[in-house]
């Protein structure tokens, strides 16, 4: 019987073995044994014309109110989101499924009835970690859950460097540093196409404010351009080959981001052999030609006066003015970046999403990402004999606030409320503040369990103060709404909300700030209050993270990923360009700081922000001792941190270039976070990316590493060195 049964099994092998020859033979692309870009050339060559246009445009699948347009038919493998290109079955080519996941898979406008996702905190919280490895798991659980929903291609994350701290999207971005903001993004994108999602890095290049952002033109010194936001890029696409890159809405020295020669064709394809494909940002295609200088595919492309990449791109082939081949070339790339991460070999399996670990995540995001930014008299952590806390405004009865746009995720268990905020323009429909539920009340109820723990909304400063009055601490969670589309006007708290915080600190002196915003806050209140919490937009478990901090079952270990200027005047342009104006007046931007964006601005210019680019508080202590540095072909240091304190936490070792031949230059050259128990020390290696001591030269297009005396030092924050060396590098050049 059983010999039978291995008979008949022998026959089935067999059997498979021959219909894989045959598919194999027929269809030479699905060998996987072959190199991505000959699969791709392959796959490729077997296609129609008509097949290698329908790769080229797509739309966004969701019925949005547009007058005088019909509604559009959504295909019936479409996912309703953000984009769709149909698949070309005949070949195994599935469709393109997009959904926006820079926090988490969105779900615009409900077009999913109930379908919740774990929404994560802000990415500034998430470089605010430090972690590259939280970055893998956050990677990776916005890829499962995305594919589990059936897309396929995530159009996040943001990485445009945060150089103004008014711009409404940096709640979506990392830092205004670009290694920083690379290797997190690098590490993200790995996660996500681990589960063989494409993912889609963006907005490249220089959408740095939203203030106009379709007729914005951001001027830069190019060199300078490739030593800042292009090199955050560059460093991401190298540790993670996504597949595909968004072009910006903007221009950039003159050209629109998504029809720029210099940016998609010398820099991104030829520079850095970048294989995958340029997709549009939605709306940003003027015409067919954008083509020609290196855009593979018109996303969204109902929202474009016209599907330039069917018809009329279709009519310039035919009239030479586009070369075939160039056609090839664009399709071989969105092949490559799906090949690439197994989207012809995965079949459609749906995988098991765990939701509570995918929670969990988030939590730790959270956790690492809040960053303590004050501590007076060490205030905190609250211990357990506090009788009566008063916590006031910011909704913190109910939940956290969220960042809003297309980045907005509605969260497991649905938003704990969402309020109208109104006003007219283009994404005023995106203009409610959305309040995950995750009540920092109920959590610090959980935690202070022999404590009266009271809500007052803070509408009223003088109630507010009441209550603070009759507490021993005063918690006030000030909220400031900042999403896409739009920026703040300025850095300070909106609704009266720096009158309440005065008025809770003159009746309490254990007051206490939670700030749930996107980007940094002035604070005129800071000497009255005794400790202040950068909580970003916590995501979905951020009540729990911002009460594990104040009541220490969490040690504070993140640190800031952006200066906080005293307040936007302090900052090299007191007014954001365009402010005041329509939406479709021309409005350019002068980079003039290049690539001295940020902690390198202020420190160059000797200016002291209110608190500086890496700065962190953490309930424990920790020393550095046994510096010592190598040079050669790039700077290279050695340095033992302690914990000297009582309590375990984390450090971010973090090494800085302070200075090349006697003159001040500030980067951050590589950091390191590291879990250390009461009383231990680690012996902790960093190394420079060479580019990082570099200079961008024009002239031979290369990374020039001028040579001589570095001065390096392992510092608490950009410009507050502990320990510092130096150490020769030798001159050279490297490759752009
Ligand atoms: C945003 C992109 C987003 C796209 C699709 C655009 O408005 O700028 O970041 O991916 O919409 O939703």
């Amino acid at each position: 019987m059983q010999k039978k049964f291995l008979v008949v099994m022998a026959g089935v092998a067999l059997a498979a073995t021959a219909w894989i020859e045959v598919l194999a033979a027929d269809r030479p692309w699905l060998d996987k044994n072959l190199p991505v870009a000959e699969r791709a050339r392959l796959l490729e060559e077997a296609m129609t014309d008509a097949e290698r246009f329908q790769l080229l445009h797509g739309i966004m699948p969701l019925n949005l109110p547009r007058p005088g347009r019909e509604p559009i038919k959504l295909p019936e493998d479409a996912v309703a989101g953000a984009g769709y290109i149909p698949g070309i079955p005949r070949l195994g080519i599935p469709s393109l499924r997009e959904t926006d996941a820079s926090l988490g898979v969105t779900n615009p406008f409900g077009a999913r009835p109930g379908d919740e996702a774990t929404a994560l905190p802000a990415g500034l919280a998430l470089g605010s970690t430090y972690n590259p490895d939280l970055a893998y798991e956050a990677g990776a659980l916005i890829g499962r859950e995305a594919r589990v929903r059936g897309f396929n291609v995530l159009l996040g994350g943001g990485i445009n460097l945060a150089r103004d701290p008014r711009n409404g999207r940096n709640f979506e971005y990392l830092s205004e540093d670009p290694w920083l903001a690379g290797t997190l993004a690098a590490a993200a994108v790995r996660g996500a196409q681990d589960q063989h999602v494409i993912s889609t890095l963006k907005h490249y290049s220089l959408n740095d404010q939203e203030t106009n952002r379709m007729t914005l033109d951001a001027v830069i010194d190019d060199a300078e351009h490739r030593e800042s936001d292009l090199l955050a890029f560059q460093i991401a696409i190298e540790g993670a080959q996504p597949g595909s890159i968004m072009c910006a809405y903007n221009k950039v020295n003159g050209e629109p981001a998504c029809g720029n020669r210099h940016l998609l064709t010398e820099v991104l394809k030829g520079d850095w052999d970048y294989d995958g494909w340029v997709m549009s940002d939605w709306g940003a295609v003027d015409h067919w030609n954008f083509a020609l200088v290196g855009l593979d595919q018109q996303s969204g492309a109902q929202l474009d006066p016209e599907v330039w990449f069917a018809g009329p791109l279709q009519r310039a082939v035919a009239e030479g003015q586009v070369p075939l081949e160039r056609i090839s070339d664009m399709v071989q790339r969105i092949l490559r970046g799906m090949i690439r991460v197994g989207l012809l070999d995965a079949g459609d399996a749906r995988p098991a999403v765990d939701y509570e670990a995918h929670a969990a995540t988030a939590l730790q995001v959270a956790r690492e990402g809040i960053v303590l930014l004050k501590n007076e008299s060490n205030l905190l952590p609250l211990g357990s004999k506090l009788r009566r806390i008063a916590l006031i405004g910011g909704h913190a009865d109910i939940g956290v606030l969220s960042g809003g746009g297309s980045s907005q995720v509605v969260p497991r268990g649905g938003a704990a409320t969402t309020l109208p905020i109104g006003g007219d323009g283009g994404f005023a429909m995106f203009r409610r503040a959305l309040y995950h539920p995750s009540s920092p009340q109920a959590a610090i109820r959980a935690l202070a369990p022999n404590a009266e723990v009271i809500f007052e909304p803070g509408d009223h400063p003088a109630n507010a103060a009441a209550l603070a009055r009759t507490a021993d601490v005063a918690i006030v969670f000030a909220t400031r709404h900042e999403l896409e589309g739009y920026d703040i006007p300025d850095l300070n708290l909106p609704n009266g909300q720096d009158q309440l915080i005065e008025a809770v600190a003159a009746a309490n002196p254990m007051t206490i700030v939670v700030l749930e915003t996107g980007n940094p806050v002035a604070m005129p209140w800071l000497p009255k209050v005794k400790a202040v919490l950068a909580a970003w937009y916590p995501g979905q478990k951020g009540g729990e993270a911002i009460a594990g901090i104040l009541f220490g079952q969490t040690n504070p270990s993140g640190r800031l990923t952006m200066t906080f200027p005293m307040d936007a005047a302090q900052g090299l342009r007191p007014e954001l360009p365009g402010f005041g104006q329509t939406g479709d007046a021309p409005v350019t931007i002068n980079y003039t700081e290049g690539s001295e964006v940020g902690y390198r601005w202020f420190l160059r210019e000797e200016i002291k922000p209110l608190f500086p680019f890496g700065h962190g508080l953490s309930y424990t202590t920790f020393d550095y001792s046994g510096l010592s540095g190598a040079g050669g072909d790039t700077a290279t240091i050695s340095v033992t941190v302690r914990n000297t304190g009582d309590r375990a936490g984390a450090e971010v070792v973090q090494f800085y270039l302070t200075g090349t031949a006697g003159i001040p230059r500030n980067r951050l050259l590589a950091y390191r976070k590291v879990m250390l128990q009461p009383g231990e020390r680690r012996k902790i290696e960093l190394s420079a990316d060479p580019r990082l001591l570099a200079e961008f030269e024009q002239a031979c297009r290369c990374w020039r590493i001028a040579g001589g005396d570095y001065a390096l030092a392992i510092s608490r924050s950009a410009g507050d060195p502990i320990l510092a060396t130096q150490v020769r590098i030798d001159p050279r050049q490297l490759p752009p």
